[in-house]
């Protein structure tokens, strides 16, 4: 196992009217900052419980945070956030809104361009304290500390973080969760799983115990997906969904092991210029990256063969060959399409992204950082 630090000092409120806990978490008189999406909050009662239990603070309110957190929006949202002197800020929302509620915390504290954040890795130094509220499971920024921002002027899609950007609390109530359209349920499972895989299928370094973790929360994904999409008001199925989701990547399972990350960056430019959902891309890139770096990923490819998927073969490459397609098949299954021109994009597309992973640095990935353009490359050549 590698050395490592693990820290995480989110306190996880979890489970049904949990939202009014908001009351006890900020003290009265705090001037809040409520941050929230395109209007998902008022459908589905979620906006009346959290407004109730702020009625003690000294209430602002922004909305309109875009799916993929827009720059240019939460520049707005900070501009907003001085004017009325916010002390404490309150994502109220999926992944995007949560994401862009850690960029206005930072950028409120940030001297300068606030671009420099994203763009330049400039650290920042402190950031304004938040809490959220979890609509959607799926990214796990409500237990972790990065983010991922867009700016649509130059169709950038880039991630930052921050020891300070972890949210002092987070309500899980997966109840909010029933309203979800049934793409954004699959995007959830197809996210929280290659979150999993990001971290675990790299090469073994006799942890254990992060293995079997791992392992428990893929079969957990692969257990509840289905039952989660057909039933919406099955609230074991969403609580599930939702811890597993939290539990993906709040930094346990990723603590003393090698990480990949490649599918992810090669995803961000996917969305950044053809607008794709976060999920569809890993569902496009993760197979074929899982192909094309099948040896240099064979033995842990084997052992998510065995242990995920209970495939039995004397003939290792049969295992790996067959736990790709159990892969793909599954993100299938859930009406997540996984290859490029399913989504109307073809091989001229790909200079264009290659060209901005090494535009953005993103020229050494994976875990052993020998992901170079070429590489990427070729692994968006198999997506086709
Ligand atoms: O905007 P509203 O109206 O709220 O609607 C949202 C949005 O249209 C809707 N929604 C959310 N909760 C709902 C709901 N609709 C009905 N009922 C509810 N309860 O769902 C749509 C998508 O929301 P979004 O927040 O964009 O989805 P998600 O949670 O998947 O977040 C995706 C973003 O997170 C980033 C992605 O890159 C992407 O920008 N990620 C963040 C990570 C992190 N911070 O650690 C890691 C991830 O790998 C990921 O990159
Ligand atoms: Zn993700």
């Amino acid at each position: 196992m590698l050395n490592f630090t693990f820290y995480n000092p989110t306190r996880i409120h979890f489970g049904k009217g949990q939202i009014a806990h908001i009351t006890e978490e900020i003290p009265k008189g705090t001037r809040v900052l409520m941050t929230y999406g395109g209007g998902s909050v008022h459908r589905n009662g979620v906006y009346d419980q959290v407004r109730a239990a702020l009625g003690h603070t000294k209430l602002t309110e922004f909305g309109g945070i875009e799916a993929n957190p827009r720059f240019e929006t939460l520049m707005r949202a900070t501009k907003k956030a001085r004017e009325v002197d916010a002390e404490f800020l309150l994502a109220v929302g999926g992944g995007s809104v949560i994401d862009g509620t850690k960029f206005i915390a930072a950028a409120c504290h940030f001297q300068g361009d606030a671009w420099d954040i994203l763009v330049n890795k400039v650290p920042i130094k402190s950031a304004m304290p938040f809490g959220t509220v979890l609509t959607l499971p799926a990214t796990g920024s409500e237990m972790n500390s990065g983010a991922v921002i867009t700016r649509t002027s130059t169709q950038e899609k880039l991630p930052f973080g921050s020891r300070y950007l972890y949210p002092q609390f987070s309500i899980l109530d997966p109840s909010t969760t029933f309203t979800l359209p049934p793409r954004q349920v699959a995007n959830g499972i197809v996210d929280a799983f290659v979150h999993v895989l990001e971290q675990y299928l790299t090469y073994p370094v006799q942890a254990p115990v992060q293995d079997r973790f791992a392992e428990g929360l893929l079969r957990t994904l692969i257990e509840i997906g289905p039952q989660t999409l057909a039933e919406p008001h099955d609230y074991n199925a969403r609580a599930g969904l939702m811890w597993v989701a939290t539990m993906a990547l709040n930094g346990l399972i990723g603590a003393g092991v090698p990480q990949d990350w490649s599918s992810h960056m090669i995803g961000h430019e996917i969305t950044a210029l053809h607008g794709l959902d976060h999920a569809q891309t890993l569902a496009i890139v993760l197979p074929a990256n899982l192909q094309y770096r099948r040896s240099a990923k064979h033995t842990k490819l084997v052992q998510y063969a065995r242990r995920v998927w209970d495939l039995e073969d004397e003939n290792e490459e049969a295992l790996i060959d067959g736990a790709i397609d159990h892969t793909r098949n599954f993100f299938t299954s859930l009406n997540v399409p996984t290859r490029l021109s399913d989504y109307g994009i073809g091989s001229d597309a790909i200079p264009e992204l290659v060209a901005r992973l090494e535009r953005h640095g993103m020229v050494k990935l994976g875990e052993k950082r020998d992901v170079n353009p070429k590489v990427s490359r070729d692994i968006l050549l198999l997506a086709v």
